[in-house]
């Protein structure tokens, strides 16, 4: 791919430029962020490490020149403030909305065709937001979370079961929030049922550390992860550039899946050179299906604080 955008240059977005340079995605990465300098520094710093790494991809870093980034086959947006301790993602709404719009709006402007990721909180609502503003078919634009979340779960049961993370299969649903659905059916080591190897206890204690997984690192840090929400973004990049036709949980727009209408939220999807190219409807069980739609409804409570701000004008 010619060009790569990454907007944002903060911790999130310039791990996930480094993600990308590293696997070379693109003959091109720009970095764009509104902080005189710092998109260039941290480019310049991540270019600095081509032949260290052994990477050709330039990575280039701006301060709101969106010119530079025209033409861009995929860009990432990861703008906005991150959590603070005491604040849930959701409590993010009313700064973050505004920038996404705004950011999503001179994205299209200078690439009319590209694939918008959004990892901006609270991220499906911000991924409803730039969906609405970019007027795109939503196979084009998603929501990284899943990714990240299924990362959380499977390091959890990594070390429970002192097993490589590479051997875990494991999928989740829902919202990127505390109302996310590991699904722990769905989970399995090398082809055996988690259910097999673990017991309830154990399990019930892992899907709630994963559930509040975002929460740990903002306790411990002051402020959000970005090792990996970064990488959870590139990997979605990488099965988008090289379509690899990757099946990853997305926050992916639904209309009519799920019994859900119109809403973004997180779901089993197959990512390739157009975006979403197809969405998986689980058969859920009775209990699955319920936790499913009270994390659709936690979303659409969130939703109609955006609808609240009028920023769409209909
Ligand atoms: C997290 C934030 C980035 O889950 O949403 O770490």
């Amino acid at each position: 791919m010619e060009r790569i955008t990454v907007i944002g240059a903060g911790n999130v977005g310039a791990t996930c430029a480094n993600v990308i340079a590293h696997k070379d995605l693109a003959n091109e990465v720009v970095l764009v962020d509104i902080r005189e300098g710092v998109a260039e520094g941290k480019a310049l710093d991540i270019w600095q490490t081509a032949a260290i790494n052994n990477f050709d991809t330039r990575v280039v870093g701006v301060t709101n020149d969106y010119l530079r980034t025209k033409g861009s086959g995929v860009v990432v947006i990861t703008s906005g403030m991150p959590r603070k301790p005491g604040m849930s993602r959701d409590d993010l709404i009313k700064t973050n909305a505004k920038i996404i719009v705004e950011v999503t709006e001179k994205v299209v402007k200078y690439s009319p065709e590209a694939i918008i990721i959004v990892v901006s909180n609270p991220l499906d609502v911000m991924t409803y937001a730039a969906w609405k503003t970019a007027n795109k078919p939503s196979n084009k634009v998603f929501g990284m979370a899943g990714i990240l979340d299924t990362g959380r779960y499977t390091a959890f049961l990594a070390e429970a079961l002192d097993v490589s993370p590479k051997d875990i299969q494991a999928l989740l649903l829902g919202g990127h929030g505390d109302s996310m659905v590991p699904l722990r059916r769905y989970t399995s080591v090398k082809g055996i049922p988690i259910t097999e190897l673990l017991g309830k206890d154990e399990i019930d204690k892992i899907v709630e550390r994963t559930r509040k997984g975002g929460g740990e690192l903002v306790n411990l840090m002051g402020t959000s992860a970005w090792y990996a929400p970064g990488a959870a973004a590139a990997q979605m990049v990488e099965s988008i550039v090289d379509d690899q036709k990757r099946i990853f949980p997305v926050c992916a727009r639904l209309n009519g899946e799920y019994g859900v209408d119109d809403l973004y939220i997180g779901v089993p999807v197959k990512l390739g050179r157009n975006g979403i190219e197809e969405i998986f409807e689980l058969n859920l069980n009775q209990a699955e299906y319920k936790l499913f739609q009270e994390s659709a409804d936690q979303v659409r409570s969130v939703i109609k604080v955006l609808d609240d701000m009028n920023l769409f004008g209909d």
